[in-house]
């Protein structure tokens, strides 16, 4: 643990001086670099494109199911998502940043997830939505506060972090030991947690996403809640070298127990 800590020090003092040493961004630079170091269909392959971004809120509601149609909330790239993606591109420009991280990663994948590696190097945070958007989805306003927050694998906690300014006690699980450190530097309580093979599997059925959606009111339904509000986001993630980010068709539900 101490040899741990040690490392890790050591690591951002070099992440420190590496950020003071190149503070220019070199998209060029990482471009070449990419285009020498991989050929087609790398890596590259699974960016989101910054021309299709606007895409990613589309919902066909004649698709949806009549309880869905009913409480669909439509999102769009608002502020806070362009500021996240922003710093993303920003960063993924950072190349000896960049070029440093691919580094660590490729030795301690050997021995350690990507999601630990990614907490190590405090990279890699993920992005579901924006302040205004967790408000119009939960339909409250600014200064709505309750008592707790629980954020089942809260990853390094950008995301709870959005939500904290309403919850008086927040709780995380995390089962990555370097995203709970992440998560104890925020200062959120960490419960545990341990990894046990699912006991069910999700009937989702369709081709596209409006079809997949419609499998989920049953499954809630089941479990004993009501679907009050849905939306379509992108599940963002920060780039690396490769890509400026990384998407994901998320479907967000907020529900109420019966
Ligand atoms: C890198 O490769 C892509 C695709 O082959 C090309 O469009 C781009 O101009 C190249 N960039 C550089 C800086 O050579
Ligand atoms: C994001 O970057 C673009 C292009 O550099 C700029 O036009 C835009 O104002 C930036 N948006 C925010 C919210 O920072």
């Amino acid at each position: 643990m101490r040899l741990l800590a040690g490392w890790l020090c050591l690591s951002l003092a070099s992440v420190w001086l590496a950020r003071r040493m190149w503070t220019l961004r070199s998209p060029l630079t990482r471009s070449l670099y990419v285009n020498m170091t991989s050929g087609p269909g790398g890596p590259a392959a699974a960016a989101g494109g910054r021309k299709e971004n606007h895409q990613w809120y589309v919902c066909n509601r004649e698709k949806l199911c009549e309880s869905l149609q009913a409480v669909f909330v439509q999102s769009y790239l608002d502020q806070g998502t362009q500021i996240f993606l922003n710093n993303s591109i920003e960063k993924s420009g950072w190349l000896f940043i960049q070029l440093y991280h691919s580094f660590v990663s490729s030795v301690f994948s050997l021995f350690m997830s990507r999601t630990s590696i990614n907490g190590l190097l405090g990279r890699g945070s993920m992005f579901v939505f924006s302040p205004d958007q967790f408000q119009r989805l939960l339909k409250i306003n600014p200064d709505w506060k309750t008592h707790r927050l629980l954020d089942l694998g809260a990853g390094d906690g950008e995301v709870t972090k959005i939500m904290s300014p309403h919850f008086e006690e927040i709780y995380a699980t995390e089962l990555s030991e370097t995203m709970i450190w992440q998560l104890q530097k925020k200062k959120y309580r960490y419960i545990g947690g341990k990894w046990d093979k699912p006991s069910e599997i999700l009937e989702i059925k369709g081709q596209n996403w409006e079809e997949q959606v419609n499998s989920l009111p049953e499954v809630f339904r089941k479990a004993g809640f009501v679907i009050e509000a849905f939306t379509r986001l992108p599940y963002l993630c920060e780039g690396d070298m490769y890509n400026d980010y990384y998407v994901l068709d998320d479907a967000v539900f907020v529900l109420k127990p019966v």
